[in-house]
């Protein structure tokens, strides 16, 4: 493979979204930030360069970061964030990986302005297991705030309320004519008929599942989290923030200047407010193929029609439908003998409010979320090189639990204790340990689904059903052949999901849940892979340029 080079300057730019301008955080001036294309084999060396005043961290997110963890990026896990002034390089080779992922900031809420698209092609010479698209189209999809992102989730903290929601949705950073002041900034899609593209969908959302839809369209969905999928047709798509479709788009034989309604807006079954808005964009069939985003009129146009915001059965049936290609060029490498068993419930919870203070949480307390009722505190300096350096004392300890301490009904009625227990817990597991994780979702304040993403690896998500799992009953029914294998899952509302991983890559690896505010409470972990024996299974140094706390 080459190497592909890439420059980073964090800096303040004004951006006006709903005529409403605020100075923010970008990467070189863009938002949403620039795409980084790659093939599949190369070496990403990105550069990045601190000038503004917030400490900042990136992460390329669904990266297998194979013997590179000290670039996977997650604030205070892997490394201490990159602080006022100073720059670090992130130095990376694409492994067995390719299709679309997404790059973004992973300190406090900084990602809601810094994100953007990876791209990873073939190798040269290889193809697509479907046919050659006539053009390949990113589409991000985000959400906009008014207000200071940071301001918002600092005030939720301190109140232990939920946070305010996001003022719109938005596709390559336009929120569509459907919002206030919005119609000259709508996405738009020119399109030639009888054409096949390639849309490369992404949930950067901060905290919402979205469905999307194209009016008198459909899709097929050829791949997920970089991994190619057999194909299913299907004209409504779920995706969770973290996680990312390919699908191919037939255009059909329309004549020039007719134009079609594409919308996105979230799935949520929570008890607290989010923001139901929908965000709208254009497709337009045309002679010269370009995006733009010109000034709109959707007069007698039709929304395509989308599931209710609860539509947990649409929910469950269409991630059901995602299986690996499992081919010989393609194997699904599941493990099918496991040496550890965790069972983890993932979910709210509360935290006592501080004396002298009143809390807007939960019955006067503060909102919080927890992995087996573990609240995951970050530590002041970095995981990985209090592990890599033999310096864990005072960092983290490693009794994560492995099963709940205390079972319960989870998805029946919640307890009534609903705190957690703070603390820096890990897990560590020798090298190529194989692993089977089920997560469980708790009713404790409200099911939820919760899209839990682990660094470092990809996930075969080998079973899944609603209320309570059955260790007796369920595991027989696992798809050990073809299941998906992706980076981020959605456990279902009122449910579980069971996954599958080997651990054959050292390091320090977060796992949370990829709602920004869940993330913020607490609802996120650490696995510590152990070196193998053979040279090639051990994480080589730190680079010279790694920051400090
Ligand atoms: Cu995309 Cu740890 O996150």
């Amino acid at each position: 493979g080459t190497t592909r080079h890439y420059k980073f300057e964090i800096q303040l730019h004004n951006v006006t979204r709903l005529c409403h301008s605020k100075r923010m955080l970008t990467v070189n001036g863009k938002f949403p930030g620039p795409r980084v294309i790659a093939r599949e084999g190369d070496r990403v060396v990105i550069k990045v360069v601190n000038h503004v005043s917030n400490n900042v961290s990136f992460h390329w997110h669904g990266i297998r970061q194979l013997l590179s963890g000290w670039a996977d990026g997650p604030a205070y896990v892997t490394q201490c964030p990159i602080q006022s002034g100073q720059s670090y390089v992130y130095n990376f080779t694409i492994v067995g990986q390719r299709g679309t992922l997404l790059w973004h900031a992973h300190i406090s809420w900084l990602r809601a302005t810094l994100y953007g698209p990876i791209i990873i092609l073939p190798k040269k010479n290889t193809s697509y297991p479907f046919a050659k698209p006539f053009k390949e189209v990113p589409m991000i999809f985000g959400e906009w705030w008014n207000a200071d992102t940071e301001a918002v989730i600092n005030q939720a903290l301190q109140t232990g309320a939920g946070p305010n929601v996001s003022d719109a949705y938005t596709i390559n950073g336009f929120p569509g004519p459907l919002y206030n002041c919005s119609a000259n900034q709508t996405f738009k899609l020119k399109v030639k008929p009888g054409k096949t593209y390639l849309l490369r969908i992404i949930n950067a959302a901060l905290n919402d599942d979205l469905f999307f839809s194209i009016a008198n369209h459909t899709f097929t969905v050829v791949e997920a989290d970089a991994v190619y999928v057999k194909p299913f047709e299907t004209d409504l798509l779920l995706i969770t923030p973290g996680q990312t479709t390919n699908v191919l788009l037939k255009t059909k034989p329309y004549p020039f200047n007719t134009t079609f309604l594409m919308a996105a807006r979230p799935y949520f079954t929570g008890q607290g407010t989010i923001d139901n808005s929908t965000v709208a964009g254009i497709l337009e069939y045309e002679n010269i193929p370009s995006e733009n985003h010109s000034k709109i009129s959707i007069t007698g146009l039709q929304l395509p029609t989308l599931p209710p915001i609860n539509g947990t059965s649409f929910a469950a049936n269409f991630s059901n439908k995602f299986r690996s290609l499992a081919t010989a060029q393609f194997p699904a490498n599941v493990p099918q003998s496991i040496d550890k068993n965790f069972f983890f419930t993932v979910g709210l919870g509360s935290s006592p409010c501080p004396k002298n203070q009143t809390c807007q949480g939960p019955n006067g307390t503060k909102f919080a979320a927890s992995v087996n009722n573990v609240s995951f505190t970050l530590p002041t300096t970095s995981l990985l090189q209090a592990h890599f350096f033999g310096q864990s004392n005072g960092v983290y300890t490693t009794d994560f639990p492995s099963f709940p301490i205390t079972p319960f009904n989870y998805t029946g009625t919640p307890p009534n204790n609903t705190m957690v227990a703070n603390g820096t817990k890990v897990v560590v597991l020798p090298f190529n340990t194989s692993v089977e994780l089920v997560l469980q979702d708790t009713s404790i304040l409200g099911a939820e689904s919760h899209p839990l993403h682990l660094h470092g690896y990809n996930l075969f998500i080998v079973g899944q059903g609603f209320g309570n799992f059955d260790p007796q009953k369920d595991p027989p029914n696992y798809n050990l052949v073809d299941p998906v294998e992706r980076n981020t899952v959605g456990v279902p509302s009122g449910g579980w999901v069971a996954i599958r991983f080997r651990a054959d890559n050292p390091g320090v690896w977060f796992m949370h849940c990829h709602f920004e505010v869940h993330l913020s409470w607490g609802l996120k972990m650490a696995w510590i892979v152990l070196d193998g024996n053979l040279p090639n299974q051990q994480l080589p140094p730190p680079p010279s340029d790694l920051p400090k706390c």
